[in-house]
């Protein structure tokens, strides 16, 4: 397992979010966290990212392990570093910078290393931000916005890309079509691990799937196993 999370607990200050949540992801798999709105998915991609520290009066305890190494108590800078892209909840672009500029600024290569991702590449993957590449952030539309930042995760050529409900406030048809760059990026061999509450994208784009609630994992399956009965339990309105 490139990634192995045993007995996380999170808090923020004395709130307790997290309960003992243990998660596999497998080297080149994609796995997602699905789960109602409030019940630590986001907490869990921070936890991993090392964004829950004293700084923030945030902590957690467990182990997170990273190709062995343990990530609990690193600074997340050294855990991006290390190969573990990324992408928050939200579009956080540059709204006054072209699109290009904003892949630009997240480029990172190791020295001397042929890096897979370069800008060729992501626009491969994206046409339509070549199309738009000198388009400022902020006039590009919800579904350029969302691309821009998936884009940006990759430009930093992560082993490990973390992606925080990219569906969020997208149009059916503009999912579909993310569910198609998902099909490509697993073809890449790059790890996925992604929250989600929509639960068709996570159906089209993971071959793994835990289920949160309040905080706690309730149910892993192989997605294809995703029963109906699971989905109403856990995941209906
Ligand atoms: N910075 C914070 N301080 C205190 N509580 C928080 C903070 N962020 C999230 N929470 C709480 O933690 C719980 C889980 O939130 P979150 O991880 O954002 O859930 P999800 O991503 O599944 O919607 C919620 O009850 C939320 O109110
Ligand atoms: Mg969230």
């Amino acid at each position: 397992m490139i990634l192995e999370l045993r007995g996380v607990n999170s808090f923020y200050g004395s709130s307790h979010i997290l309960f003992d949540v243990s998660l596999d992801v497998p080297e080149g798999g994609a796995v997602a966290v699905l789960g109602r709105n409030g019940v630590g998915k986001s907490t869990l991609l921070k936890s991993v990212i090392g964004q829950l520290n004293p700084k923030n009066k945030s902590s957690v305890k467990g182990s997170i392990k990273y190709e062995g190494m343990e990530l609990v108590g690193r600074k997340s800078h050294e855990i991006a570093r290390a190969g573990i892209a990324y992408v928050p909840q939200g579009r956080h672009i540059f709204p006054s910078l072209t699109a290009k500029e904003n892949l630009l600024l997240s480029e990172r290569r190791k020295k001397g290393s042929d890096a897979y991702w370069t800008l060729e590449r992501v626009y491969q993957l994206f046409p339509s931000l070549r199309e738009r590449e000198g388009t400022k952030g902020n006039l590009l539309s919800g579904g350029e916005q969302q691309m821009l930042t998936i884009a940006r995760g990759l430009m930093q050529n992560p082993k490990v890309l973390l992606l925080d409900e990219i569906t969020e406030g997208l149009a059916p048809i503009v999912v579909n079509e993310l569910v198609d760059v998902m099909k490509e990026l697993m073809k890449t061999g790059v790890t996925i691990l992604l929250a989600e509450q929509n639960i068709k994208f996570a159906l089209g784009a993971s071959t793994f799937i835990y289920i949160m609630e309040k905080g706690q994992i309730v149910h892993a399956c192989h997605t294809d196993e995703l029963d109906r009965d699971t989905i109403g339990k856990y995941l209906g309105a």
